[in-house]
């Protein structure tokens, strides 16, 4: 069975002490609650955090991730960050192809593609984002945007490798704006990623991957997203930097 999870997308918030209490925070809390069962929880603070929040956070409740790593494992590549380096400092994750990435640092499927397979070829999880523009919607090219993005940027790896997947659909008019997808568009196109996994991959693989919702969900609207069948939990960004609002999205799910 596939798991639920909550995530947190810090984005380029919070000072590094600021960062380590929030992660203190959400762990103190997540240590006296405990996991729900078949659910998990991963936050992912800026790179100048991630070793400090490492050393703070129960490691067996709470997924390290970060925002994006090289497309290179090292060498010339001033101001680049690479997954081996991330791996050492006990990170298990990394968002791949948020659309804050794909629009301001023009990072195209084609890259997202080479990043994915480093990462999980040094036993990372991928969190793949993907997700259409308010104007792909209106013009009702949705499916289509979404459907290239995971076919060119994810779907060419081995099933064995797909499951260490997460997909995350962040349509980019819900993402920061306070307008969050219906609970129907959410499924329908969950619903939609999950019929084209099983097309590429098979029902079983499609079955057991954890795909979440991203876009301007709070502790108000994630149990009407989560009860959707195919939404598995959510990306959270804005909600995330608070650790009762995020703890409150975790109940939900
Ligand atoms: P938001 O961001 O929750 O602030 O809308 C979600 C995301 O970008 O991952």
């Amino acid at each position: 069975m596939r798991k639920t999870i909550v995530a947190g997308n810090w984005k380029m918030n919070t000072t590094p002490s600021k960062g380590v209490e929030l992660a203190k925070a959400i762990s103190e809390k997540i240590s006296k609650s405990g996991l729900k069962e078949n659910s998990g929880m991963l936050i992912a603070p800026p790179f100048t955090h991630l070793s400090e929040v490492s050393k703070v956070i129960d490691t067996n409740l709470i997924c390290l991730a970060a925002q994006n790593c090289a497309t290179e494992l090292s060498g010339a590549y001033t101001g680049e960050v690479s997954v081996e380096m991330l791996k050492e400092i006990g990170v298990k994750a990394v968002i791949l192809g948020h659309s804050e990435r794909r629009s301001y640092y023009k990072e195209d499927n084609a890259t997202l593609n080479k990043k994915a397979k480093l990462v999980l070829e040094n036993g990372l999880k991928p969190v793949f984002c993907c997700g259409e523009l308010l104007e792909e919607r209106n013009a009702n090219k949705h499916f289509d945007v979404v459907g290239t993005q995971l076919k060119e940027g994810i779907f060419d790896i081995s099933a064995e490798d797909f499951a260490n997947v997460i997909i995350a659909y962040e349509p980019v008019w819900a993402i920061g704006t306070g307008v969050v997808a219906t609970a129907e568009q959410a499924q329908e196109m969950h619903a939609y990623i999950r019929k084209i996994i099983a097309e590429n991959y098979n029902e079983e693989v499609a079955e057991n991957t954890t795909i979440l919702y991203g876009g301007s969900c709070k502790p108000s609207n994630a149990a009407e997203l989560f009860a959707n069948k195919d939404v598995d939990g959510g990306l959270i960004g804005g909600a995330s930097l608070k650790a009762d609002d995020f703890m409150g999205i975790y109940e939900a799910v």
